[in-house]
């Protein structure tokens, strides 16, 4: 592991080609090192849910060689757990992992929003919601940061495809963009400082990410105050010189001295100030600096250790979806027969296809950890039912079907084959497999207590099957232990805690993004603009398989004595949320409290409600507990184009608090006071903007009474009509009867202030 360099004397000792050097990669995982100068190599992987710490020893370049690592579950699964003590863990276990194979920059999270479940990407992404995407992120960070190993925060911005992910533009209005695809990354900067971000593969608006002034500059470092580095996706960069002055530091992967040379002619052609340069050298010398040995060095990785927590993680994770008559859980001592049926029992799908992919240090299925778990008395046949090859197979059929009708309960493992959703191309359906359905169809036919356990990382649609189901168990793509973990939740030994991050749609098409995904012709418009996931088939009511938020456990909780109070105003309110939950159920459970809230009085368009805080609370039976939130201006603001900020508006907010964004248990509304900000007029403003106006209104009004020979300004049905007129037109309109001198001496002090 490398030791700390003077970063002020190595930047003078460089040479301008050794700096240049230094701005992009030695090979596919490690930084330039100038031993001149002591400027040590670092190495930076994947990430995100497992060191894939390329293997030396291996001859060329693969995915696949990789040394051996604890494969956690993905972020599908780790975003359904809602749980950011949890998520910290798991950072911590990566980070120890990632130093003890002299890794420096672990590649992860990646926070992008779920945009549209055809995303061959989401199992590598936390949520189609900002929060939480942004809270559980922040935690990761956190805890593999809090191991001296630094996190990278991907891909930013707006990567929500994998359609075209290199040229593709992602033509996004800036609220969208400040409110939905920027909030997560800017809660994780501002919150937990990850020691670099990710420059994205895609455009945003037209330019590359990683070559985007106003992404990387204006927004990333003039307002969140970044002061870590930016590495570029690896290839993400097109032109070196415009990424460098746009603001990134490091491209990846090595480009064999071309970029190198391409800034140092830059430099000396004036085409960019050598101060730019050095401006990304430092931060690249400071990022070395940052992950320099920890002193005392960290304690060996003990891997039994961080495989039981990769378990405990799955099972935290995973979505108890249905659960009628409490089919579930299943009695282990119970004298009965339980056909487990379903290929994914024996061979489990738990991680997904691409950069992300980890060599695990053991693998764990369900069914030999259902063998293991199950009493003397409780009896347990095996069919695989299909081939992972999707090939039609009536053998393995009738035998599965046959093991069902002997069977009390039919335990069916279903999900995606590893070709169904990967990095670096969408889906085109989430439906499961045909050969899937049919052996379903089939086995419900002979057997009414059906349990689907599911393995995906893409939510698939459920709704054309689920009444074959008395109970249906999401378990996504959970990590090296997650056998373990769906054995402990089917026979109690667990509870399932988590809840959807992903709305399950009915149907593909009933997702907002649908008509614009994956684009054409180089653009992919998010027409759906704010109106992502939950926030649109709430604001339009449309029915869902499972709602966003939802999940069940073998508990029950009631929650009661909501109350909430106001203190402060404007940027300084204080929201305060407070109420109790309590399990009424039989056994001890986790509820994951939602607090969604709805601005009633709002001057632009918002969604009915959006999710602002969340907490995880573990109760034993009859066990309560106060539970508190507290809300701050941000929470209640949007973006406003206008102004060009977050604006806080007065007026009445609902708070609902509850399960889901459909099972908000109470409801309150709060009042909040803030200051109305005045728009700001010009001649091009229309009628009903001056009228608004504090200082403009009157002085406009008094000016059209007196016009000669017109009525509008006494009449409020013609001036209702004339409301959307920009005052320059009516003023030509009115014949110039309207005597404009103080409005213009008011534009005229108006522009003195703003300059
Ligand atoms: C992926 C990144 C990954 C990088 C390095 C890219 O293709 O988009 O997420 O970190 O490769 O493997």
């Amino acid at each position: 592991m490398h030791t700390k360099i003077d970063v002020e004397d190595v930047l003078a000792a460089l040479t301008l080609e050794e700096k240049a050097s230094l701005l992009s990669g030695r090979g596919a995982w490690e930084t330039a090192d100038v031993e001149r100068c002591g400027v040590p190599s670092i190495v930076l992987t994947d990430g995100p849910h497992g060191v894939r710490m390329h293997d030396p020893k291996a001859e060329s370049f693969s995915l696949d060689a990789s040394l051996p690592a604890t494969c956690f579950p993905t972020a599908a699964a780790l975003g359904s757990s809602w749980d950011v003590n949890l998520l910290t863990r798991v950072g911590e276990a990566l980070g120890a992992e990632s130093r003890a194979t002299g890794v420096a920059v672990l590649l992860g999270p990646g926070i992008n929003i779920k945009r549209s479940p055809l995303c061959g990407r989401n199992f590598e992404y936390l949520s189609e919601d900002p929060v939480v995407s942004g809270r559980l992120g922040a935690a990761l960070v956190r805890g593999v940061q809090s191991t001296g190993v630094g996190a990278s925060v991907k891909h930013y911005a707006a990567n929500n495809q994998e359609t075209n992910r290199m040229r593709i533009s992602a033509d996004v209005d800036v609220r969208t963009l400040r409110e939905i695809y920027l909030a997560a990354f800017e809660h994780v900067v501002t919150a937990a400082k990850p020691l670099t971000i990710m420059a994205a593969y895609n455009k945003v608006n037209g330019v590359h990410a990683a070559q985007n002034p106003w992404l990387l500059t204006e927004v990333l470092r003039g307002e969140w105050a970044y002061d870590g580095l930016v590495v570029s996706d690896w290839g993400a960069v097109k032109d070196p010189v415009e990424a460098v002055a746009a603001g990134l530091d490091l491209e990846m992967p090595s480009t064999n001295g071309a970029s190198a040379a391409r800034l140092v002619e830059a430099v000396r052609a004036g085409r960019i100030e050598e101060a730019v340069v050095d401006r990304a050298v430092t931060r690249l010398l400071t990022l070395i600096n940052r992950t320099a040995a920890p002193q005392p060095p960290v304690q060996d990785v003990n891997l039994a250790e961080h495989h039981a927590l990769a378990r405990t993680a799955a099972a935290e994770s995973a979505v108890l979806l249905k659960n009628e008559d409490a089919v579930l859980p299943l009695d282990p001592d119970a004298r009965a027969e339980v056909a487990v049926i379903g290929e994914f029992a024996r061979t489990p799908r738990f991680q997904g296809a691409g950069s992300s992919k980890v060599r695990p240090t053991r693998v764990d299925n369900a069914l030999d950890a259902l063998t293991q778990a199950a009493g003397e008395h409780l009896r347990l046949s095996f069919s695989p039912g299909f081939t992972l090859s999707g090939d039609k197979n009536d053998a393995l059929l009738s035998d599965a079907v046959a093991a069902a009708e002997a069977a009390d309960v039919a335990l069916v493992f279903l999900g995606l084959p590893e070709g169904f959703e990967s990095e670096g191309y969408d889906r085109d359906s989430i439906d499961l497999p045909e050969v899937q359905l049919r052996l379903l169809d089939a086995v419900a036919q002979v057997n009414r207590n059906v349990v689907v356990v599911l393995a995906n990382g893409g939510v698939v649609e459920v709704a054309s099957w689920q009444h074959h189901a008395r109970a249906i168990l999401e378990g996504w793509l959970n990590g090296q232990a997650g056998g373990g973990a769906v054995a402990d939740l089917l026979f109690g030994r667990a509870n399932p805690c988590g809840r959807l991050a992903e709305t399950v749609p009915l149907r593909l098409r009933d997702n907002p993004s649908h008509l614009n995904f994956p684009g054409s012709e180089g653009h992919v418009a998010y027409g759906e603009r704010l109106y992502v996931g939950y926030r649109y088939y709430d604001a339009q009511d449309i029915a869902v398989g499972y709602p966003f938020g939802h999940g069940l456990s073998y508990t029950t909780f009631g929650y009661s004595d909501l109350r909430t109070t106001v203190d402060g105003e404007g940027e300084d309110v204080v929201l305060q949320v407070r109420l109790n939950v309590t399990n009424t159920g039989p056994v001890a459970g986790k509820e994951v409290v939602q607090v969604y809230v709805g601005d009633v009085d709002a001057s632009v368009d918002r969604p009915v409600r959006e999710l602002k805080a969340f907490a995880k609370v573990a109760l034993q039976p009859g066990e309560s507990t106060p539970v508190e939130f507290e809300l701050h201006a941000r929470d209640l603001s949007f973006f406003s184009i206008t102004h060009d900020r977050w604006v806080l508006e007065a007026g009445d907010f609902t708070i609902g608090v509850g399960a889901s964004s459909r099972d908000l248990r109470l409801t309150a509304t709060a009042t909040v006071d803030a200051p109305s900000l005045a728009l700001p007029v010009t001649w091009d403003s229309a009628i009903w903007e001056w009228l608004a106006h504090p200082d403009g209104g009157p002085i406009l009004l008094r000016a059209l009474r007196e016009a000669e020979g017109s009525s509008v300004g006494t009449d409020p049905t013609i001036l209702a009509m004339i409301e959307s007129l920009p005052l320059s037109q009516l003023v030509t309109m009115s014949g110039n009867r309207i005597d404009t001198t103080e409005l213009s001496r008011l534009l005229d002090e108006m522009t003195v202030e703003s300059s």
